[in-house]
């Protein structure tokens, strides 16, 4: 028997689409198992605050459609000193929580790493951010619907772009990762992709832009990873100006609008199982792991593993994106 029988849910750090529908799960697959749950608000700053609420089946009810986090997101600069985790350890005790399913990206992975290397109640992860680029699963929530936005809005800048004859330059999330630029990339048969992971990519662009007037292409995108590592769009596009002085060239950077809307369906059945996956791994007494998605299989990894190792971009999916935007 275990002896979890009240979990936390929190949400932490940049927020996703999907999000609801993992609280959800956890909701109702903790409810299923007889277990209490306590909604934790706006991160690990509400843990150390404690400000818990307890969640009920009816609590998520009419959320799974919906983008944002009903339990409210920060990034808790107080969480990373000891002092903040103990203080928020004594309020997690106080509220008799037994162990917490916390949903986020590598920053909160890093944190509830150190919690459960000092203290005694498991933390397990579900991996949610827009960027994809979390080790050890293939998906992140969010990624699916984010990616699907950006391919909207690329779609409508390719009308005007080629109703004008202009060269686009789209600035698309992704810190510190081109997942959202790459894929997005590909499936708007954009000219050009600058992605943090590859180097030099200005630098190649001009040459690849020279052969596209050569063949006389009127109109242009390039999509850039916002970490891209040259300054971004604006930069960029200031870059080759003179060298194509005959393009008029534009930049619009796509920004927080990647991160809202309604999650895709893809977004809340993959958000689902992580956070059924979450509540029986707590149950099965595991702690500092992240649930992920490996071959559409769940799988646990190590916090520490998806955090210290960098998810590599597709070479294959980099070749084709070359080959295709000749
Ligand atoms: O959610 C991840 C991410 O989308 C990054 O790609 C981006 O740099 C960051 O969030 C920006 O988030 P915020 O404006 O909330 O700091």
């Amino acid at each position: 028997m275990s002896r979890i029988k009240r979990i936390g849910v929190m949400t932490s750090g940049g927020d996703a689409p999907g999000m609801n529908a993992a609280i959800r799960a956890v909701t109702r697959t903790a409810i299923y198992y007889d277990l209490e749950v306590i909604g934790i608000r706006h991160g690990f700053q509400g843990m150390i605050n404690g400000n818990f609420k307890q969640l009920k089946a009816h609590s998520v009810s009419d959320i799974i459609q919906r983008g944002g986090t009903m339990l409210k997101t920060a990034r808790c600069m107080e969480f990373k000193t000891p002092e903040g985790r103990r203080e928020a350890y004594r309020a997690l005790r106080e509220a008799d929580i037994h162990g917490v399913v916390c949903i986020g990206g590598d920053g909160t992975f890093t944190g509830a790493t150190l919690f459960n290397e000092e203290y005694d109640i498991p933390f397990v992860g579900v991996p949610g951010t827009i960027d994809n680029d979390i080790f050890g699963t293939d998906y992140t929530i969010g990624y699916d619907t984010a990616l699907n936005t950006v391919v909207e809005a690329v779609d409508k800048i390719r009308d005007t772009a080629s109703a004008h004859n202009r060269m686009f330059f789209i600035e698309v999330m992704g810190a510190e990762a081109g997942f959202i630029a790459l894929n997005g990339g590909i499936a708007t048969g954009a000219e050009a992709i600058l992605i943090p992971e590859v180097k030099g990519g200005a630098r190649n662009l001009k040459a690849l832009l020279e052969t596209g007037k050569k063949r006389r292409k009127s109109s242009n995108i390039i999509i850039v990873a916002e970490g891209d590592g040259e300054g971004g769009a604006l930069a960029i596009a200031e870059g080759v100006k003179d060298d194509f002085a005959d393009y008029d060239i534009r930049v619009t950077v796509l920004g927080h609008l990647q991160r809202g809307g309604s999650p895709s369906a893809i977004d809340r059945i993959n958000a689902s199982r992580l956070g059924h996956a979450a509540v029986e791994a707590l149950l099965d007494d595991q702690k500092s792991v992240m649930i992920g998605l490996q071959n559409d299989n769940i799988a646990l990894v190590p916090f520490k593993k998806a955090v210290k190792e960098h998810k590599k971009i597709s070479q294959s999916l980099l070749y084709l994106a070359e080959i295709l935007s000749v």
